[in-house]
């Protein structure tokens, strides 16, 4: 009679938003069965707040491009002074949006990129050298190795590194959601700690300048970007370089584990296929799984009218299997010849600034593993994270053993 209620409940409940199934466990293991589900409601679905949701490839590249929709609430409530600017870019809409990204952007320049890639094949091969025969691939390997990329990227001294690493870490726990009044106490206090670091950062780079993100945004201060847009430009680049690509490498590796043969044909040549899996996997679990948009004039869609200050979410993770574009999308398969459509990087103007970044270290990360341990194998169970937007293994416990 216990489970019938719990049942019933739990239908009712999902009826009433089928977005609501992503939420719970069995939507955050596999969200792509309830993306299946929510594709017999049609290209653009009402949730329950009389938002919109939608779950196709189209209707998901058009809302992103659509200069009529925006990242803002229409009716945003700022509550005192100053407020606005405790936005990074990634919420910002044009002229703002336009006029900061132009800072960052140079920094993944295919310029710096080149300069990048022997750094990152120096860090890769550290990490391997010290992980040993039996390790868990994201505190070992997946994780270290964005942090110490964006921290360098940066221009983090060495010395503030590891304090830089653990509020970061903090700050970015906060994308699973603040589940406790103890969470959120140290979420303020690693913003505060978070803040006085990137002030002195700020104070060094404006006596020393060096070839780094700081330097270029000290350098534009009070012209190109205020004092206050500081901060919050520095924590987006931050906290978007620790969270984002660990989760790629990590689904990377654990899709490729879990498919052997492909594993064994990325061994057999690790230059010409890590490349092509990280796309596949981008395509096919992506790190991002959803984001939205806000309509800011009334918006005729699909036949429908999403009304002025209502929201469009953009599931990208059901945009990237949705089957009027990839054949069998459900298939991981690193083969596939058109990949590169896939919004896991979103589109539009708000696309990915640092996704040539994430690109250059899973490839790099990818292609060392498969070079070095091609008898790598899962030794225990993955745990995941425990967000329904951010997809990735939290642990994933693998081991090294002469290839079969
Ligand atoms: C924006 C995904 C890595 C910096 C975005 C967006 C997505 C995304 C989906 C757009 C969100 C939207 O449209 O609302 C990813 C994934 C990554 C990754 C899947 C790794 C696999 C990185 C890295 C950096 C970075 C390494 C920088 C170090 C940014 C920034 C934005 C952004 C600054 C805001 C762009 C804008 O608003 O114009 N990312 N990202 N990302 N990402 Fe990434």
């Amino acid at each position: 009679l216990y489970r019938r209620r719990l049942e019933f409940a739990y239908h009712g409940y999902v009826r009433r938003d089928p977005m609501s199934l992503l939420h719970l466990r069995a939507g955050r293991e596999n969200p792509y069965a309830v993306y299946d589900g929510m594709r017999q409601a049609g290209p653009l679905a009402p949730t329950r707040l009389g938002n919109w949701v939608t779950v196709s490839h189209s209707v998901c590249g058009t809302v992103l491009r659509d200069r009529r929709f925006g990242v803002n609430a229409t009716e945003l409530t700022v509550t005192a002074p100053g407020d606005e600017f405790d936005m990074s870019f990634l919420d910002r809409d044009p002229p703002d949006h336009t006029r900061l990204r132009r800072l960052a952007q140079p920094a993944f320049s295919p310029r710096q990129m080149a300069g990048y890639r022997p750094r990152v094949e120096a860090r890769v091969d550290e990490l391997l050298d010290r992980a040993g025969d039996d390790f868990d691939l994201v505190s070992a390997f997946a994780a270290p190795l964005p942090i110490a990329v964006i921290t360098d990227l940066l221009g983090v001294p060495d010395a503030d590194a590891d304090r830089f690493t653990r509020y970061g870490a903090v700050i970015g726990s906060a994308l699973e959601g603040i589940h406790s009044l103890r969470h959120a106490a140290r979420l303020k206090a690693a913003n505060d700690e978070l803040r006085a670091l990137f002030e002195s950062l700020f104070a060094l780079r404006r006596r020393e300048p060096a070839d780094d993100v700081i330097s270029r945004i000290v350098a534009a201060e009070g012209d190109q970007i205020q004092p206050g847009e500081m901060l919050p430009m520095c924590s987006l680049l931050l906290v978007a370089g620790f969270e984002t690509t660990v989760n790629l490498i990590g689904n990377a590796v654990h899709a490729l584990l879990g498919h052997p043969r492909q594993w064994a044909d990325l061994c057999a040549d690790p230059a010409g296929l890590a490349g092509p899996a990280i796309e596949e996997t981008l395509r096919w679990d992506p790190p991002v799984q959803r984001t939205a948009r806000c309509a800011q004039q009334d918006v005729e869609l699909e036949g429908r009218t999403v009304a002025k200050g209502k929201f469009v979410v953009t599931l990208l993770g059901a945009a990237n299997r949705d089957p009027e574009v990839w054949r069998e999308p459900d298939r991981f398969d690193i083969h596939r010849e058109q990949t590169a459509d896939h919004l896991a990087f979103s589109s539009g103007i708000h696309y990915c600034v640092g996704a040539p970044l994430a690109r250059l270290e899973a490839t790099i990360a990818l292609r060392r593993l498969a070079e070095r341990l091609p008898g790598l194998r899962r030794n225990g169970p993955l745990r995941r994270r425990a967000s329904s937007v951010v997809r990735g293994p939290l642990h994933l416990p693998v081991r090294t053993s002469a290839p079969a």
